[in-house]
């Protein structure tokens, strides 16, 4: 950078290089007043990866002044002087006399500025920080500007995208005008707050181009395809500033040390990209088909994108507004009721159910709290058109016309009811009443058709339809090897460290020094101790930042639990969800083996579960119920390995300050092969009580293991009964006490006493559904995580019905089986066995 400071600032400039100079560092960050930067000058941030200067996109010759990424320097995250280029390269960028920044061409006329009124500062400095955030501050280092609160076209993790608080719109991004060209473009990208807040395109006349759908809590609804969209939809989070209510969305990436940006591109499509070492990749496209534009199909009508033969289609109860326009395909005329409502003559109307929906635009908020009381509050009001009642937002009413739905497939099962005229519906009826008929006395043809066949030809339909069977599982097989993911690819590189002689990868993990962490945790003082288990003790720390920690230290003694300690390190610092415990680091040095966590102020699950009941209320148990499915479906299919934890139970979730379960201890956990569905162990390691059968017999072990053990968990939270609690009891299992309770029709006494009152039966009872399917004998007849969180997304999902579950691994009682010394696990009563199953 130009140094010709005139000022007494030159000598500490100087020294500040020097520094910078003797790191090794990758750049100067900082610009401050009285310097100059000129066109070939730039800003690294501290850690190298985002750079600020002069730039042209490519085949123009206009320079502008942006930041972009080091490693791919087209990738232009934001740009200063979007609409007033310069015209060679004489221009330069400097803090003016009055603390703003600003962007002078040849001429010395300025073509951009950071436009603070009256900073009247004569230090000013800005510096281009790690997350790619210009920060420009005041003589007192309060920043007074930012890049991230003025963004251009690109949204970046750490920025916040604001939700109005007056339910108004807010546009935050605009796009380029064309690929070579930065001006203000015609599409742009922000959020809208009234009826649960979405993301919003907008054209270039102000008109909704496309919307994600309202968010629930968790994700947006109203995009479809889970695995693509993946990190997407679980990476975005809603807060609030404590100060003023005002609210906003951030995004954390699942791997928060790999590159990702969105951004609206030219051509009005929001992208989001990673990047993967050599390129980008990228993982979200929107509007992605053209029934995700905006209203495709005019008002009252659904867009259904894999229907080729008619992509628009009027909801029951209407027709085309415009029939011969809508013939030749001009849809956007929509559609009209076919019967008026009765509602104003004083009578009731019907409503009907449309199942997996893109809800519509324009929603209200209601606050009741039951969906008898949104229909009731929809039914009550002649200008409410619809009603639904969402998991996660609750009542929504909607007044006018139905606008923008959309039929998506496979997420969320959201559904909604709108409002038709009787004659509508039973008009359906009747038709539907005589195909019944149609349809029983023709099969009832087919019926006797087929007895007779049967009795024919007894023995050669017999051997057929078993050909068939074995066919139907050879392509079953075929298509689970074909969803293979990356396996081998976590495995090599150059960063290895040694655990007793054995190379163990090691992937950005920090290595804390043995000391920090003595210091951390006053000595390992007695005092800190938060647990002991076989393996070794866990301290609560806290480092000189201030940042508490848990630290894990392996007994020096012990050769025990070396394997636990490789395997979780070389897990868990490649996976990151919000619902899995963080590994911060570890410490190797001489004898001395630690695992340092995040530090979980409300410890484990089990605390609660069986010690203190009623501080868990139904709201909070649903939630960590959720939490850990998610974090499981993560382990089982969303992260770059496939995992199976192998140990899950209760006091291997902690809890953190909200209450937000996290999975944690993957010691025992093995990483899935791609074209594996299931392995075989030796070595049957778990906890009795939580192992499923095929596994605890016969050392099978697949991700329907993990969802056994999630099926027990889920009861043991519904019910606060610890499932070992029943070994002496008549039912010897929390399973076996759990069916015959549903079995008998009394499935709401399964419930925890301290919570029955206040829980929601309709949703506790479709948890226990939900338990009892998981903890099935066959693997078969478990559903993938994948479908149980559907499930428990669901409002009211249609279950399959639940077998007698006959199996109880806790039926053989721990105490005839050897444990190896010392392998329990902190806090637990619950003893993690491990054993050589006879095989
Ligand atoms: C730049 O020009 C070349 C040649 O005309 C063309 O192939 C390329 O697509 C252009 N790049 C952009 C970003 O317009
Ligand atoms: C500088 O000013 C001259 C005369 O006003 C003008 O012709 C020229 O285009 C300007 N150059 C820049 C870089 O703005
Ligand atoms: C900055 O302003 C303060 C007060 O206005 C003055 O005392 C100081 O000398 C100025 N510093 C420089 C470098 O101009
Ligand atoms: C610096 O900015 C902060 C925030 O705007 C302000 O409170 C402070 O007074 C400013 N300092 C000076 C010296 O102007
Ligand atoms: C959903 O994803 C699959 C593959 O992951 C892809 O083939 C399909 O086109 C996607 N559907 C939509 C609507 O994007
Ligand atoms: C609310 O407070 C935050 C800082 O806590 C501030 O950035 C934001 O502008 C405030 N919003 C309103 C509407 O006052
Ligand atoms: C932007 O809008 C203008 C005017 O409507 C149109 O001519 C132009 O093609 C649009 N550009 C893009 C990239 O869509
Ligand atoms: C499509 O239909 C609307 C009315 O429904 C009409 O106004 C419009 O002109 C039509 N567009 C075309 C391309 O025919
Ligand atoms: C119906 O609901 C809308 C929106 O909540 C409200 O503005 C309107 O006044 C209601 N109408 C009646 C008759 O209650
Ligand atoms: C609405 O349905 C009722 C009951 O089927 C029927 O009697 C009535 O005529 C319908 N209203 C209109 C406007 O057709
Ligand atoms: C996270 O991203 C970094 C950088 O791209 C990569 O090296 C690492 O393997 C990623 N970790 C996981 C768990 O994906």
């Amino acid at each position: 950078m130009g140094t010709k400071n005139k000022n007494p600032f030159s000598v500490s400039s100087l020294i500040f290089l020097l520094c910078c100079l003797a790191r090794f560092c990758y750049g100067v960050d900082i610009i401050r007043q009285g310097e100059t930067m000129k066109d070939g000058d730039k800003l690294v941030s501290g850690d190298g990866v985002f750079e600020l200067g002069f730039f042209s996109p490519e085949n123009s010759s206009f320079r502008y002044v942006g930041i972009w990424y080091k490693v791919d320097t087209e990738a232009v995250v934001w740009v200063a002087n979007r609409d007033k280029p310069m015209v060679n390269t004489n221009g330069v960028l400097r803090i003016g006399v009055d603390g703003n920044l600003v962007v002078l061409d040849g001429n010395g006329s300025s073509v951009w500025w950071s436009g603070v009124p009256s900073i009247l500062s004569n230090t000013s400095f800005a510096r281009l920080q790690k997350n790619g955030n210009l920060e420009l501050s005041n003589d007192t280092r309060e920043v007074i500007w930012d890049s991230f609160h003025h963004p251009t076209d690109t949204f970046l993790p750490g920025m916040k995208l604001p939700v109005s608080l007056s339910m108004g719109e807010v546009r935050c991004f605009r796009s380029w005008r064309s690929a070579i060209d930065p001006s203000y473009g015609n599409y742009s990208v922000g959020t809208i707050a009234n009826g649960g807040p979405q993301i919003v395109i907008w054209d270039q006349s102000g008109r909704r181009r496309w919307r994600s759908g309202q968010w629930n809590g968790v994700t947006f609804t109203g995009i479809s395809n889970l695995s693509d969209t993946a990190s997407f939809l679980h990476g975005f989070k809603l807060s609030e500033h404590d100060d003023n209510g005002t609210r906003f969305f951030t995004y954390e990436p699942s791997n928060s040390s790999a590159l990702s940006r969105f951004h609206i591109r030219y051509d009005g499509t929001v992208r989001q990209f990673r990047w993967d070492g050599k390129k980008w990749t990228k993982l979200l496209l929107q509007p992605g088909n053209k029934c995700d534009l905006y209203n495709h199909c005019g008002n009252y009508a659904t867009c259904d994108y894999f229907v080729s033969s008619s992509t628009c289609n009027c909801l029951e109860g209407f027709r085309p507004k415009f029939e011969d326009q809508w013939s030749k395909g001009n849809w956007s005329g929509g559609c009209e009721r076919r019967t008026e409502l009765e509602c104003q003559r004083g009578k009731p109307d019907g409503f009907k159910r449309m199942k997996c929906m893109k809800l519509p635009d324009f929603s209200n908020l209601v606050p009741v709290k039951s969906r008898d009381d949104c229909r009731q509050s929809c039914l009550g009001n002649c200008s409410c058109t619809a009603y639904a009642y969402v998991y996660g937002i609750k009542c929504m009413i909607w007044i006018g016309d139905l606008v923008d739905v959309q039929h998506i497939d496979q997420s969320g099962n959201l559904e909604f009811f709108y409002r038709l005229n009787h004659s509508d519906l039973d008009d359906k009826k009747k038709i539907s009443n005589g195909v019944i008929v149609i349809i029983s006395l023709v099969g009832a043809c087919f019926l006797v058709a087929f007895l007779w066949l049967l009795w024919r030809y007894k023995k050669k339909l017999k051997v057929s339809s078993m050909v068939c069977c074995k066919d139907k599982d050879a392509v079953v097989l075929n298509e689970s090897k074909s969803s293979s993911t990356e396996f081998s690819a976590g495995f090599s590189g150059p960063s290895d460290i040694l655990i007793d002689g054995d190379q163990v990868n090691r992937p950005e993990l920090p290595i804390f020094n043995f000391s920090t962490v003595a210091a951390a945790t006053n000595n390992f003082c007695e005092e800190n101790k938060l647990g002991q288990g076989g393996f070794g003790a866990v301290y609560k720390g806290k480092l000189p930042g201030g940042q508490e920690i848990a630290v894990k230290r392996l007994s020096r003694q012990s050769g025990q639990g070396l394997e636990e300690f490789k395997n979780e390190i070389i897990l868990l610092a490649k996976l990151q969800h919000r619902n899995l415990v963080r590994l911060l680091g570890c410490t190797i040095q001489g004898e001395e083996k630690m695992l340092i966590y995040e530090y979980m102020p409300n410890k484990s699950l089990d605390n609660f579960l069986f010690a203190k009941q009623a501080e868990l209320d139904w709201r909070t148990r649903v939630g960590i119920i959720e939490g850990i499915a998610r974090g499981l479906l993560y382990l089982h299919r969303d992260s770059r390995l496939r995992i199976i934890h192998r140990d899950l139970k209760a006091s291997n979730i902690l809890l953190d300050a909200e209450m937000n379960p996290k999975i944690s201890d993957f010691g025992m956990a093995r990483i899935f092969g791609g074209n594996q569905n299931e392995a075989n162990t030796v070595r049957v390691v778990g906890t009795y009580g939580y192992m499923s059968p095929e596994y605890a017999m016969e050392g099978l072990f697949s991700i329907k293991s993990d969802v056994y053990s999630f099926g027990v968990l889920l009861l043991e939270i519904v019910s606060g009964r610890r499932n070992t609690s029943f070994r002496s009891s008549e039912y010897t299992s929390l399973i076996a006490y759990a069916w015959q309770l549903w079995n008998d029709d009394k499935a709401m006494y399964i419930i925890d006493p301290s919570i029955r009152e206040s829980c929601c039966p309709k949703e506790a009872l479709k948890c226990i559904h939900i338990g009892m399917l998981c903890v099935q004998d066959s693997a078969m007849y478990r559903p993938t995580m994948a479908t149980v969180v559907l499930m428990l997304e669901s409002e009211a999902p249609t279950l399959p019905k639940v077998r007698q579950p006959t199996y109880s691994s806790s039926r053989r009682s721990i105490d005839d089986q050897p444990i190896p010394n010392g392998q329990e696990i902190v806090s637990s009563n619950d003893v993690t066995i491990s054993m050589i199953a006879g095989r």
